[in-house]
C-alpha cells in the first residue's frame, strides 16, 4: 500500500510536531547533540517557559521540563540494568523523534556488538537519519527505519521490524517514550498484545514507557486540562491518561500478554538517579512490563 492509500486514522502525523520541543528540551540540558536543536523546536520551547514557570513556582505542580527529564532519565537507568544485569544487547525505540538515547546508548557500548534500532513514521525517521548521519553519530549496529506502531502488516509493521532486525536467541528491550499517552485505551490494547506476542519467542523482553497518570490531585487537575488543551491544538488530538490505579496498568500489561509489570515513579529513583526534583505533584510514571 502507497502512503498516500493509507487509512487516514493510522497516519498519525500530525504528532510529529512535538518530537522538535522534546528534542530541544534534551539538547538544552546537555544530554543531546546540538544538532537536534532546530528553530522550531527552540521556538516551541520558549513559549513554553511562562506556563512552566508558574506550574513549577505558582502551583507546585511538576512542570514539563521536569517530567520530561524524569521520564528520559529512569527510561535510560531502566535500560542500563536490562543490559548490565540481563544481558540485553539489541534495543528497538519506537516513536523515537529527535531522542538521543540511540545515539548516546551506541557511543556508551562502541565495539561491542550492539543493535540499536529507532523507528519513527516516514518524514520524522527520514529527518533523524539525516541529521545523525550529518553530525557523524550514525555508526555500524545503530540505524533508523520508518515503522508505525499502528500497522499490523507489511513493510511498515511492528511484526516486519521485529521479524527482520533482532536476534530472536538473544534478549531485546523495546522503548516507546512520549508516545502512549497520544492514543486512546483500546488503540494502545490493541499495541501492547501485538508487542508483547512478538517479544515472546525472545529469551527475555522489557519493555519501557512513560505514562501520564490517571490520578491526579485536584488541585493538578485544572493545569493539567490546560495542558491537555495545548497539546491537543498544537498535535491534533487529545492526551490520554490510561489507568486510573496502579492495578489497573498491571492488569492491562498481564491480559496483553507481558509477565510481570512494575510502575516506577520518579521519587522511587531519588539519591539513584541524578534529576530534577521529585517533590513536586506530579502525574508522570514509567511502566516496565517484561515477557
Ligand atoms: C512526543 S514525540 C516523542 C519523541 C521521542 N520519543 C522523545 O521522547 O523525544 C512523539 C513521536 O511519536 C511519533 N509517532 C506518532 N505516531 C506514530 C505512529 N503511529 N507510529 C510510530 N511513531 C509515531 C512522532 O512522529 C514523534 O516522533
Amino acid at each position: 500500500m502507497k502512503p498516500m492509500e493509507r487509512p487516514a486514522e493510522t497516519d498519525t502525523s500530525r504528532i510529529s510536531i512535538t518530537a522538535y520541543q522534546t528534542g530541544y528540551t534534551w539538547v538544552k540540558n546537555g544530554l543531546s547533540h546540538a544538532a537536534f536543536a532546530t528553530i522550531r523546536g527552540r521556538a516551541m520551547y520558549e513559549s513554553l517557559r511562562p506556563m512552566m514557570w508558574v506550574s513549577r513556582n505558582l502551583l507546585g505542580i511538576s512542570d514539563l521540563e521536569t517530567r520530561l527529564l524524569q521520564r528520559h532519565l529512569i527510561i535510560d537507568h531502566l535500560l542500563s540494568e536490562a543490559v548490565e544485569k540481563h544481558g540485553v544487547r539489541q534495543v528497538l525505540e519506537l516513536g523515537c523523534g529527535f531522542s538521543p538515547r540511540g545515539f548516546r546508548f551506541m557511543e556508551r557500548h562502541e565495539g561491542r556488538g550492539f543493535t540499536y534500532v529507532e523507528a519513527d513514521l516516514p518524514a520524522m525517521a527520514r529527518r533523524k537519519r539525516e541529521i545523525l548521519r550529518d553530525a557523524g553519530l550514525l555508526g555500524p549496529g545503530h540505524e533508523v527505519v520508518t515503522a508505525n506502531i499502528l500497522i499490523e502488516k507489511g513493510a511498515e509493521s511492528l511484526r516486519d521490524l521485529i521479524g527482520k532486525r533482532f536476534d530472536p536467541a538473544c534478549p531485546i528491550a523495546v522503548i516507546t517514550e512520549g508516545v502512549v499517552s497520544y492514543f486512546d485505551a483500546p488503540t494502545m490494547r490493541d499495541f501492547w498484545a501485538r508487542l508483547a506476542r512478538l517479544m515472546a519467542p525472545f529469551p527475555a523482553g522489557f519493555y519501557f514507557t512513560d505514562n501520564l497518570s490517571a490520578d491526579i490531585p485536584p488541585r493538578a487537575a485544572p493545569y493539567l486540562r490546560l495542558w491537555q488543551t495545548l497539546v491537543g491544538l498544537v498535535a491534533r488530538g487529545k492526551l490520554h491518561a490510561h489507568f486510573a490505579s496502579d492495578e489497573a496498568a498491571l492488569e492491562t500489561f498481564r491480559r496483553a500478554g507481558f509477565g510481570s509489570v512494575a510502575v516506577h515513579r520518579p521519587r522511587d529513583f531519588a539519591g539513584r538517579i541524578s534529576m530534577p526534583s521529585a517533590d513536586s505533584v506530579g502525574f508522570l510514571n514509567v511502566i516496565e512490563a517484561r515477557t
